[in-house]
Parts: structure tokens; C-alpha cells; sequence
């Protein structure tokens, strides 16, 4: 056993759990979205044995008001199948219609040194099939995708969590980080379910003229920020301490680029790739 692990149990063992060190969160982005197709189960699978400690979903809502896990408005980059169920946006298919549609050939065409038969047999899960699986043995970090667009998705959002025990109390309600780059749309979701660690995505770099002021704001409902990794840099790190926002930059694949990012002090990060952050990390 290394030394910080024993370290950890040594602190467990005495009762003082909750004082244990938090290291920075290795934040599966899609799943292991590198080595296998984004948002799949066998993304996720991956992701948790590679030592993530949160899988991200990102959702979006049916034609016939069903909670689905997939990244783009569109089906065309990553759906295959027929056409007039698996082309187009998600928004105008029904749960059914999704059903028939693969999410693993694409990746096995576009990456064929990780292509894996099994992978073209992957659909689309829906929220319930997320959380039925994993609720056991994985935290979630899920994002209100284009909340604009999908009215209800925030009270969809709670119903599930409520489904799978995810809302019963504040040990559940610490297993999600809800994200979103809608600050009403977090403000929305808080207004219905208080008690869950909201990140705000920032998809601009804040004006370093107004920066307190900004990250002031977002601490009025949030816990943290997400901004894009091209846009951290100390300052940030440190203002956003300051006013108690963790900091979980988008999206890391590069090892040198993770190494600094860490020495500026980030909280945690999205990476496609999990197991190359973990290794770099203490314990
Ligand atoms: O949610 C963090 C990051 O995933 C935001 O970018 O486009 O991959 O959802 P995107
Ligand atoms: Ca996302």
C-alpha cells in the first residue's frame, strides 16, 4: 500500500473521514470517450475501471419527453441506422426511433486501431438506463444540454434522479454535480432540487476587468465553474478559490497539458481520457 493510501485509512480508521485530503477529480468526459464511443455503456464501463471518480452525461430530450444521454442537436456524426429514425435532430425522434439507432460503428470507422466489434452494438441510454446501471458504483456529473431548447428538462432531471434514490437526501444528492452553460437553467434546477453541487460551463474566458464580479455571481447558485482549458490560468484558479467555485476546466487529452493544469491548482478535470489523469495523481 503507498503511503497516502495508508494515510487515508489511518485517517478513517480514527474518524476523521471527513477531514481526509481531496485530491483533484478525474471527470470521465463522455465515459472513456478516447477508447471507446462517446456516451455508451461501454464508455462508461471503461471510465470507472480506469479509476474515474465521475462519469459525465450530457442530456437531451425525445419528441415523446424521454431523457436520453447524447452530445450533439444532431444525429448525423455518431447514429447509424435508418435513416429516417437516425438522421436529423434528436429533438424530433421518439424514444422508440432512437432505439434502432447504433453509436459505435462511427468510432470504429473513424479510430480503427480502437475499434472493437462489440462497440456497434451501442445505443443510445437513456437517463434511467444510466443511473439503473451505475447508481451502485459511480457518480454522475451531468450536464443540462441546450436547456433552452428542451423546456421541462430540469424537472425530467429530478424526476430521475428521484427514481433511482439519487434525490433522497444529501449522501445521495453528493453523488451528482448537475453543469450546464444556462445559468437559468441551474438556477431553475436549484429552484426545484436545493442541495446539489451545480457548476457553471463557461464557454467564453471571463474579462479579467470583471472577474470578481463574475465569479461573485455564478457563487450566488453555483459551487464551481467549468471553463475551457484554454482559458485557465492562475488568476483564474485563484479568484475562483476565493469565491469558494471549484475550478473543473474542459476538455484535457494531453498529459503535459494535465501536469500544468494541476500545478495551477485545478480541482479536477473532463479528460476522454481517464486512466492517463489518474496516474498522474497522488493516490
Ligand atoms: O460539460 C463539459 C464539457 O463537456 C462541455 O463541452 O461540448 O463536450 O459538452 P461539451
Ligand atoms: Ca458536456
Amino acid at each position: 500500500m503507498r503511503l497516502p493510501s495508508l494515510l487515508l485509512l489511518a485517517l478513517a480508521v480514527v474518524g476523521l473521514g471527513s477531514l481526509a485530503p481531496t485530491r483533484p477529480q478525474v471527470i470521465a468526459h463522455r465515459g472513456a470517450s478516447w477508447d471507446a464511443p462517446e456516451h455508451t455503456f461501454a464508455a462508461w464501463d471503461l471510465a470507472l475501471e480506469s479509476g474515474a471518480d465521475w462519469i459525465e452525461q450530457d442530456l437531451q430530450l425525445t419528441r415523446d419527453g424521454l431523457l436520453v444521454v447524447f452530445h450533439d442537436d444532431s444525429l448525423d456524426r455518431v447514429a447509424r441506422g435508418p435513416v429516417a429514425d437516425c438522421s436529423g435532430t434528436i429533438r424530433s425522434k421518439t424514444r422508440a426511433q432512437l432505439s434502432r439507432c447504433d453509436v459505435g460503428t462511427w468510432f470504429n470507422a473513424k479510430f480503427p486501431p480502437r475499434a472493437k466489434p462489440e462497440f456497434a452494438a451501442q445505443r443510445i441510454p437513456t437517463l434511467d438506463e444510466v443511473l439503473a446501471r451505475y447508481r451502485r458504483r459511480a457518480k454522475f456529473y451531468i450536464e443540462l444540454k441546450a436547456p433552452e431548447e428542451a423546456p421541462g428538462m430540469e424537472q425530467a432531471l429530478l424526476e430521475a434522479l428521484t427514481r433511482h434514490g439519487l434525490a433522497a437526501d444529501s449522501t445521495a444528492r453528493a453523488r451528482v454535480i448537475v453543469q450546464s452553460f444556462s445559468a437559468a437553467s441551474l438556477q431553475r434546477f436549484a429552484a426545484l432540487a436545493p442541495g446539489y453541487t451545480l457548476v457553471q460551463l463557461l464557454g467564453d474566458r471571463l474579462d479579467e476587468a470583471t472577474l470578481d464580479a463574475d465569479l461573485a455571481r455564478i457563487a450566488i447558485y453555483a459551487q464551481g465553474i467549468g471553463p475551457s482549458r484554454r482559458h485557465v490560468n492562475r488568476t483564474l484558479v485563484e479568484r475562483a478559490h476565493a469565491n469558494s467555485l471549484v475550478v473543473h476546466p474542459y476538455t484535457v487529452n494531453d498529459e503535459a497539458e494535465m501536469r500544468q493544469l494541476l500545478s495551477l491548482g485545478v480541482d479536477g478535470m473532463f479528460t476522454d481520457r481517464p486512466a492517463q489523469l489518474r496516474r498522474l495523481l497522488p493516490y
